[in-house]
């Protein structure tokens, strides 16, 4: 029988900082399973057309406002990459946290994502002077399992050229990931709950599981073990990210399966879950809220998360989304919230 204060975890404005929040009715749907468990979060402007302009982003906070109104959580606003003038950016960058880059293709939505590296040199050049931070989702257009490794050396090149651009390396999935963190002062990571918890084996190993697949794909078992060293230490440079990307269930049980794990309902019970499993839920704090402060010098709402050890079996949709461990048993969940 274990003591009473192992079976409940309070923390304080949890952030989730990689959320992807889509438009209208699925908007509706799956903003309030986040703005519920956390204080905060990094909304993904990889919408049909991307979040690419002061106009367009300030509609659609003000369509995110409008779901969550009340409900204590900051939308940390980013805008889609491409080449921005000064001017451009100077009158953005109160309105958002970051700049996310994709490269052409890699991903859901990113067709309009940057070809070369090279042509973007003269935009990094001014978020770097305006101190705007670069998300990045790190990947090549190469085998699929070497991806994210073939990047690094972008990444590497990055960090060289602008030392003082904050650069975070958006849902790494691999050993090589993490320990270029260390190489390179003004890098840093997001890490997903699922790359924490799957691999290959559990999208592809046996049947096909459509809700699993995701960019970037799940690695090796020793990607995972590193990326779960990184997280329960935490690591100072990483920060929890879930990438929760809902699409419709016809368009994850489909033969062309959309890319995009929705975990955000059971997000935050779960990473207490794994927490508590490696005697770690002291650590947890770190990982899920003040790294990402530190990092992006941010003061979300303070927001007090309660959660008791007491099972629950996840649904199977919210919406006509299936969510991650839809049909499960989670052993944590959220008992009460105060802002
Ligand atoms: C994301 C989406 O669906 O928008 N999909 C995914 O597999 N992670 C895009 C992304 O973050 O790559
Ligand atoms: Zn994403």
């Amino acid at each position: 029988m274990s003591a009473p204060d192992e079976q409940i975890c309070t923390l304080i404005s949890p952030l989730d900082m990689h959320i992807h929040f889509r438009e209208g009715a699925m908007l509706r749907t799956v903003a309030p399973l986040s703005a519920r468990d956390f204080a905060g979060g990094v909304i993904m402007p990889n919408l049909v057309p991307p979040v690419d302009n002061l106009e367009r982003l300030l509609r659609y906070r003000a369509e995110i406002e409008a779901a969550i109104s009340g409900m204590g959580f900051t939308p940390y606003m980013t805008l889609f990459f491409r080449a921005y003038s000064e001017a451009e950016l100077r009158a953005v960058r109160p309105h958002i946290i970051g700049v996310k880059l994709y490269p052409a293709g890699v991903t859901t939505h990113s067709e309009a994502g940057v070809q070369n590296i090279r042509d973007a040199e003269p935009t990094l050049e001014i978020m770097e002077d305006l101190g705007i931070p670069l998300l990045v989702h790190g990947e090549t257009s190469g085998f699929v399992l070497d991806r994210e490794r073939e990047f690094l050396p972008i990444y590497a090149h990055l960090a060289r050229r602008f030392p003082r651009l904050t650069i975070v390396m958006e849902h790494i999935t691999t050993r090589e990931a993490v320990a270029l963190l260390d190489e390179y002062p003004n890098l840093y990571a997001t890490i997903t709950l699922h790359h924490l918890q799957i691999t290959l084996d559990d999208v592809a190993g046996g049947l096909l599981q459509p809700h699993l697949f995701c960019k970037p794909i799940a690695k090796r078992p020793e990607d995972r073990a590193a990326l779960l060293r990184a997280a329960l230490a935490p690591h100072p440079k990483v920060m929890f990210g879930s990438d929760s990307a809902p699409h419709p269930v016809s368009a994850k049980e489909a033969a062309a399966c959309a890319a995009g794990v929705f975990s955000a309902p059971v997000a935050l019970p779960l990473l207490v879950e794994i927490f508590a499993q490696h005697d770690a839920l002291d650590r947890l704090q770190a990982f899920i809220s003040d790294n990402a402060q530190r990092i992006y010098g941010v003061t979300p709402p303070h927001k007090k998360v309660i959660l008791q050890r007491k099972p629950w079996t996840v649904p199977q949709r919210y919406g006509d989304v299936t969510p991650y461990y839809a049909g499960r048993t989670v052993e944590w969940q959220v008992v009460q919230t105060m802002l």
